[in-house]
């Protein structure tokens, strides 16, 4: 699996990462298909798997029910192994989300992180935003808060999980890291993908196969897609499928070793 730096952090990741969304939460979820959640067994599986097949980034949130807890349980051994990016800013309880993005929330939800994680520093915190990226990123205290936990060795890289082009453009200014949409459906972050790597910020892309619905046959246009981006870092695909996560592997591997133009 080809390795990717994550912009100017120092850090490098698999060039595909696992999605952990359904490892903790079934309600709310825009995906095709219902699906119970795995068992303990599954999901150690599906993380030796990925660690089998060159994946080592695995992004996480408060808002995906008990994902972060978890992982935390029972990554074990392994965590150090892989590169952990969870987010601040959205909880989701009693099927709603609600967001805070003060300095006093955001801090807060680092540290409940770093315990349900069992860790003691995260290689990366992305806020969680709810459409409000300009203003989260210009007039909240989060970004200073993410700033305060990096200086306190508690985070890596900070960045912004954005939903809009120019939510992405506003976080070159303050960010490590941004998480884009991109899929051969949705262009749009395009510009804004490519801007963040003239600026050295790092670029995770989400919803890479428009959160399942461009299926499996979907996977090798939109790996392509977004691998020949040099910005991208890492495109990260939910899954809790082992077939899926080998497949995309074997699709990333392959586009990867073909050549990106
Ligand atoms: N605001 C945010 O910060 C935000 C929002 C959305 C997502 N994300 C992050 O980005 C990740 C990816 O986004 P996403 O999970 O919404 O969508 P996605 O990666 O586009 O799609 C995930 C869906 O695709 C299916 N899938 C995966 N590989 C497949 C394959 N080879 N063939 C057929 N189906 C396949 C999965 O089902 P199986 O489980 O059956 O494989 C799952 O239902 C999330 O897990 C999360 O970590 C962040």
């Amino acid at each position: 699996m080809q390795r990717r730096a994550l912009g100017s952090t120092g850090l490098t990741v698999s060039c595909l990462g696992l999605g952990t969304v359904k490892f903790g939460r079934t309600r709310q979820v825009k995906y095709p298909n219902a699906f119970t959640l795995p068992g303990d067994d599954q999901v150690r599986d599906i993380l030796d798997l990925a660690l089998d097949l060159g994946i080592d980034l695995l992004d996480t949130a408060p808002a995906y029910g008990t994902s972060e807890e978890r992982l935390g349980r029972l990554l074990g051994p392994r965590r150090d192994r892989f590169c952990i990016v969870t987010k601040a800013g959205e909880e989701f309880s009693d099927g709603q989300s609600r967001f805070d993005f003060s300095a006093g929330a955001i801090r807060a939800s680092v540290e409940r992180s770093l315990a349900r994680l069992r860790t003691d520093r995260v290689e990366c915190v992305l806020l969680h935003s709810d459409g409000r990226d300009e203003w989260i990123l210009r007039q909240s205290e989060a970004v200073d808060a993410l700033e305060d936990l990096k200086r306190e060795g508690k985070v890596r890289a900070v960045g912004i999980s954005a939903k809009s082009p120019q939510g992405l453009l506003c976080a070159l200014d303050r960010c490590d890291v941004v998480m884009a949409t991109l899929h051969p459906g949705y262009l749009d972050e395009r510009d804004a993908i490519r801007a963040a790597h003239a600026r050295g910020v790092g670029v995770l892309v989400k919803k890479a196969l428009a959160s399942g619905h461009l299926g499996s046959e979907g996977v090798e246009a939109s790996l392509r897609l977004c691998l020949s981006e040099a910005g991208v870092s890492s495109v990260v695909i939910g899954s809790i499928t082992p077939a899926h996560i080998r497949h995309n592997a074997e699709i990333a591997r392959r586009v990867c070793a073909e050549g990106l133009s």
